[in-house]
């Protein structure tokens, strides 16, 4: 069993390290949050993940987990360490790799010869290359080793992700380093693929930009079927069945949002940009994705007679999708926005994302009760599918909304005919 640094907290960090240490590994986490730091080392666990919790508790009381502040204290006597920190998207569209930089060159003087340098975050080709020069440069012994090593987890469903995978990549130019990478994961039952560092950070980028592209696809079949009055879930169903195809990443929506999909492909079509590639095919993936946010608004603008200046609307989910308290790039707050930019007042609910979501978004007023949400609003957006969504009582949601009680489901969770039947003017994304 190795020692293992993890660097980042996050999503990705806190998983990744409480899953090490499920695997069996001594394990020292760091962020540069001392308060999540404090909390963490108290078994409090900050962001909203299943299983999560338990896990680290788990690490805690075996002594195999541990929570400091800084890089350096973790990265100090590590065999292995993980960069799970942010690569958020620059201006250029480009990944910013200033947050990996600067834990580089933090760490660099630290190593003991033959550590093993992880890149987990989601970085560009070329990035593997970039860490090992950063890292000669910063004063890190001559044999400490570089690989990437994406990750694939799903927020709500990332322990069960990181611990039976679909695959673990390997992208390493030393064969005994990606040996030893490989190494780490001997428990955990998936096929591991080795590879080179430039196909290895190809491949998760290639993988979110698919999923991106299966998303607008159905989206934009699901505008179509609007047009041509067929309904995009039954069609979904008839192309899922198909095995080439399958049923995952079928189902129309506001457009997708959180943290990876928009940066990634942003970031992707930047570095297609760099080779010469003209990747017009990605950009209308993002384009598709930008008009679906603007669909929903011009659904809430139809129901509430062709103007929203003064209209009342609740919604009903902020998060960029169920199961996860994560807000970033969600699809939900872009409506928000919008509808506030064209001079609505909105109430919002969401499960999970708390009444400090109102922060993300100037105007906006958030609240921790559903039916309070839709209180004398004429129009109800449902944007992301918290299930539930499906069991409140919609008898009390029509009487606390006025006339004409517009219900704009986003996500195609409810029943449409019973949504009708309780007197909503219900409408859905491609039926
Ligand atoms: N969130 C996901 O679902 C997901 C899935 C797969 C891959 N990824 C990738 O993983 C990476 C991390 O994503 P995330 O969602 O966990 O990000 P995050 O913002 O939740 O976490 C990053 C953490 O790193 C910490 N940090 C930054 N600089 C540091 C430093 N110098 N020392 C110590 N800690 C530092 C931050 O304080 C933060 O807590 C990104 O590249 C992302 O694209 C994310």
């Amino acid at each position: 069993m190795s020692e293992i640094a993890v660097v980042g907290a996050g999503y990705v960090g806190l998983t990744t390290a409480a899953c090490l240490a499920r695997l069996g590994h001594t394990v020292t986490c760091a962020d540069l949050d001392e308060e999540r730091v404090r909390a963490l080392s108290k078994g409090e666990v900050p962001i909203l993940e299943e299983g999560l919790p338990a896990l680290v508790a788990e690490g805690l009381a075996a002594k195999r987990l541990h929570f400091v502040v800084g890089a350096l204290a973790a990265a100090r006597g590590a065999e292995f360490v993980f960069l799970c920190v942010q690569t958020p998207q620059s201006d250029t569209g480009a990944a910013d790799l200033s947050a990996v930089e600067a834990v580089v060159r933090e760490i660099a003087p630290v190593l003991r010869a033959g550590t093993v340098v992880v890149n987990k975050s989601t970085m560009p080709v070329g990035s593997t290359q970039f860490v090992a020069r950063e890292l000669s440069r910063s004063g890190a012994p001559a044999d400490v080793g570089v690989a990437s090593n994406p990750e694939f987890l799903r927020e709500g469903t990332a322990v069960r992700d990181f611990l039976e995978p679909s695959r673990v990549v390997i992208g390493c130019d030393d064969a005994a380093v990606a040996v030893r990478v490989s190494d780490l994961y001997r428990d955990v039952q998936a096929p591991v693929l080795v590879t080179d560092p430039a196909s290895a950070e190809m491949i998760k980028y290639a993988s979110n930009a698919f999923l991106a592209t299966k998303i607008s696809f159905i989206n934009a079949i699901a505008n179509l079927c609007e047009a041509v009055n067929a309904d995009v879930r039954e069609v979904a169903l008839g192309m899922g069945y198909d095995s080439r195809i399958g049923f995952e990443f079928l189902h129309p929506g506001p457009g997708y949002g959180g943290s990876c999909f928009p940066k990634d492909t942003a970031a992707l079509i930047h570095t297609a940009d760099v080779a010469g590639y003209d990747f017009s095919l990605l950009r209308g993936v993002v384009d598709v994705n930008r008009h679906q946010h603007e669909r929903m608004i011009e659904k809430l603008r139809a129901a509430a007679g062709g103007s929203l200046q003064g209209a009342g609307v609740g919604v009903w989910g902020l998060t960029f999708k169920a199961n996860t308290d994560d807000l970033r790039d969600s699809p939900a707050l872009v409506v928000c926005e919008r509808l506030l930019e064209e001079g609505a007042t909105v109430r919002a609910y969401d499960p999970a994302a708390g009444e400090s979501a109102g922060g993300w978004v100037a105007g906006l007023d958030v609240v921790e009760d559903p039916y309070e949400a839709v209180r004398g609003a004429g129009s109800l957006a449902l944007l992301t599918e918290w299930d539930e969504f499906r069991w409140l009582d919609f008898a009390r949601v029509a009487e606390a909304m006025v006339a004409p009680r517009a219900l704009v489901d986003a996500r195609n969770l409810l029943d449409p005919a019973a949504m009708r039947r309780r007197g909503f003017a219900y409408q859905g994304v491609g039926r």
